[in-house]
């Protein structure tokens, strides 16, 4: 059996080649191919490296694994770890757009083949999926998660444990790495790595809930996040990484650091790099990543008495069963077969499932008078900074992709209308003006930059709008200016392209503006006066043919935010699932004095989660309900019709949202539920039928216990999370 494996083994392992299994440095200079002269191979083979780090490539993974297996005295092969974040050389949208299609099915199949990639070139772990929630768009991060809901975000997670892990037989299925625990997405005032500082309240009943549903989907691994939590780092939070993971959740795979994370636990305040090394060991991580905190100080730290040889077997132990489910001893070559490299990655069925997953993420803001879709005739002009670039497509957090291989959305709109309409190009600005770009201290999110000047810019882009029939303006954010250490105190758009906007506007022609973003973008004045508003976040490799699909009708948008678009930056953190508090606001009113409220905005975002348009319309029947009781043993149906009233066949993502109307502790205004993606024909109708049990009643109460209270709860379902209206239903 695998425990007398691993203790046959650990019985011939000296303590330093435990501790040497705890170890996963960095790769830096593998990368530049130093690897046989480098210390990291010194190390491998003296048994100090338990696993590598965002090394690409089969033939050097394979060359590495070698010297692990034939050199160093016990033959363990090592760890390949990857951010596989979305997708590998077949890019997928970024996670938080990937998360719009509320595509479960299409959601696993992206992990499946982002696993059937990466293992293709050597990887058998990656640190995905990143499931923090997050209520703050000024956090760059918020593009590698899924959104802000704690439901939607624990479905996702599973789905992506499943899609990466499956049953870990075939060398197609790696290692997933369920991250940040905890709580990083909630940093103070959205600054990446900052302090969180939460109530356990809010932890169990709002933010636990996704790493949890993905440790119980199975996931191998888990990573600590950079914050505090309760006061301490989690990287040294004993509470967190036993107590809670493992005692109470019943986690048994590894937790690896984010990173330096152990080491960055001096900068805390915790210690010396010996003091940090013990304490997190202590508290439950089992694999240090780069720190060398493990390697350079744990040895020194049992002779002094500070951690015991059975702490370090514990982790040992953890680190070697993970290897042992992957197969790697077994066969230590199961995901190197260089072959594979050839035939599995970006293949033309890979790459329709990102174009298809893409076209679902993309959510329709605005449409008015039907500006989209657009006809493939006459003259388009294609306009701005994201509309010929290549590099900007697949957005962050993409270490395989392989940019040259990708289309710009103008190859992709030209393709699509095949010479039955011109497309005219101008990029029009540059992502910000000069000044602001130095202010920003960003000038690596624009590689694309333009030394013409802005008036020639301008001048040239007016010149190919007053041509054309209608402009569609490609703007936004440049890939870089989300995702890690991409945090950001305004969140409109950059001058330079609010400007170009402004000037296309006077042209009189209509406009459709593709918002490129990883984030929220603050959109009050765009929503105003722009007639069309698509947001194509970051949309992956297939990002332009799945854009053409979308404005010329081949395909109707279904894509619901997942996080509030909020009106302006003093709205953040905001989200749909809040408190009513004691004093609150009439819905629909802007501000009434001492009443929960802003004197100069609404409380409501400017879209809210859930929300997304289609090229049709679908009416919603009242909700229906088998039963206004409900037993504590029991269950009743909520129904709604839904009938595709418009011109053009579409999917809707219909929504389940639940209030507990009186509670032992303050219940949110509502939460969701369930949710369920159909496909409806023109003039179709269907019943769509959630079934309501006392176990999705229940919540965290005041001694964290999980429990329903009887009582009275409202029933909503409709297409967001505001156009709903409630009935009610008692638990008995
Ligand atoms: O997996 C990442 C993490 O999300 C951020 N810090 C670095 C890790 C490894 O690259």
């Amino acid at each position: 059996t695998m425990d007398q494996f691993i203790q046959g083994l650990m019985d011939k392992m000296t303590l330093e080649e435990k501790i040497g299994q705890l170890n996963l440095p960095a790769t830096g200079e593998i990368i530049t191919g130093e690897a046989q002269s480098s210390n990291i191979a010194a190390s491998i083979q003296a048994g100090k490296v338990g696993g590598l780090l965002n090394l690409k490539g089969v033939d050097r993974i394979k060359e590495l694994q070698k010297l692990a297996v034939e050199k160093s005295r016990l033959g363990i092969p090592l760890l390949f770890g990857m951010d596989v974040i979305h997708g590998y050389e077949t890019v997928f949208p970024i996670p938080l757009a990937m998360s719009c299609s509320w595509d479960l099915k299409g959601i696993e199949q992206s992990a499946h083949i982002a696993a059937t990639e990466a293992s293709a070139d050597g990887i058998c772990w990656t640190f995905s999926p990143m499931v923090d929630i997050c209520r703050d768009a000024r956090w760059g991060r918020i593009a590698e998660g899924s959104g802000e809901d704690p439901y939607l975000g624990s479905r996702i997670a599973e789905a992506m444990v499943r899609g990466y892990q499956g049953d870990m037989k075939g060398n197609d299925q790696i290692l997933a790495c369920v991250k940040h625990f905890a709580l990083y997405g909630a940093p103070d005032a959205g600054r990446d790595y900052n302090t969180v500082d939460m109530s356990r309240l809010r932890m169990y009943n709002e933010y636990f809930a996704p790493y949890k549903a993905a440790v119980e989907a199975g996931a191998a691994s888990v990573m600590a996040s950079f914050n505090t939590v309760d006061g301490i780092p989690a990287t040294g939070n004993r509470w967190l990484m036993t107590e809670v993971l493992r005692n109470q959740w019943n986690f048994k795979g590894f937790v690896v650091t984010d990173y330096t994370g152990m080491a960055e636990m001096i900068a805390h305040g915790m210690g010396d790099l010996q003091q940090v090394s013990a304490l997190a060991l202590k508290a439950g991580i089992d694999m240090d990543m780069v720190s060398d905190g493990f390697l350079g100080t744990l040895a020194q730290s049992v002779k002094e008495g500070k951690v015991t040889e059975a702490d370090i077997d514990q982790a040992c132990r953890r680190i070697l069963e993970a290897k042992y489910k992957a197969g790697l001893f077994e066969n230590p070559y199961k995901y190197c077969d260089s072959k594979r490299r050839a035939t599995d990655i970006f293949t033309a069925a890979h790459r329709e499932a990102a174009r298809k997953l893409a076209r679902e993420s993309f959510v329709l803001l605005k449409n008015e008078k039907q500006t989209l879709p657009l006809k493939k005739s006459g003259k388009i002009a294609l306009i701005g900074p994201l509309a010929n670039t290549r590099a900007n497509m697949p957005g962050t957090w993409s270490v395989a992709a392989v940019t040259s291989k990708y289309s710009t959305l103008l190859e992709g709109l030209q393709k699509a209308v095949a010479g039955k309409a011109q497309i005219l190009y101008a990029k029009g600005s540059n992502l910000m003006y000069d000044a602001q770009l130095q202010k920003n201290a960003c000038s690596f999110a624009d590689e694309t930059r333009d030394s013409r000047s802005d008036e020639e810019m301008l001048k040239e882009a007016l010149e190919v709008a007053n041509q054309a029939d209608i402009i569609v303006a490609a703007l936004g954010e440049s890939s870089e200016m989300s995702g890690e250490c991409s945090s950001r105190t305004q969140l409109e758009m950059p001058d330079a392209q609010r400007d170009l906007l402004k000037a296309l506007l006077k042209t009189n022609k209509p406009i459709v503006l593709l918002n490129f973003a990883g984030r929220p973008t603050v959109l009050t004045w765009e929503q105003e006066h722009i007639p069309a508003i698509l947001n194509v976040w970051f949309g992956g490799s297939e990002t332009a043919d799945a854009i053409a699909d979308v404005i010329f009708g081949d395909y109707s948008p279904s894509g619901k935010l997942t996080t509030s678009f909020p009106r302006t930056v003093g709205q953040v953190p905001i989200h749909y699932n809040s408190f009513n508090t004691g004093r609150p606001l009439a819905e629909g009113s802007w501000f009434s004095k001492f009443k929960t409220s802003y004197i100069d905005c609404p409380n409501e975002p400017l879209y809210p989660f859930g929300y997304g348009l289609s090229y049709t319309s679908f009416s919603y029947s009242p909700v229906t309900l088998s039963s206004t009781t409900l037993d504590k043993q029991g269950s009743i149906t909520a129904s709604v019709t839904v009938k595709n009233t418009g011109k053009y066949d579409a999917d809707e993502i219909v929504q389940l949202y639940i209030r507990d109307l009186v509670g032992s502790i303050v219940r949110p205004v509502k939460e969701l539920k369930g949710f369920q993606r159909i496909h409806l024909k023109q003039g179709e109708s269907q019943t769509v039928s959630f079934e309501i049990t006392p176990e999705q009643l229940k919540f965290y109460n005041s001694n964290l216990e999980y429990v329903y209270e009887p009582g009275e709860f409202q029933v909503m379902i409709g297409p967001n999370s505001h156009d709903v209206k409630p009935v009610s239903f008692t638990l008995k």
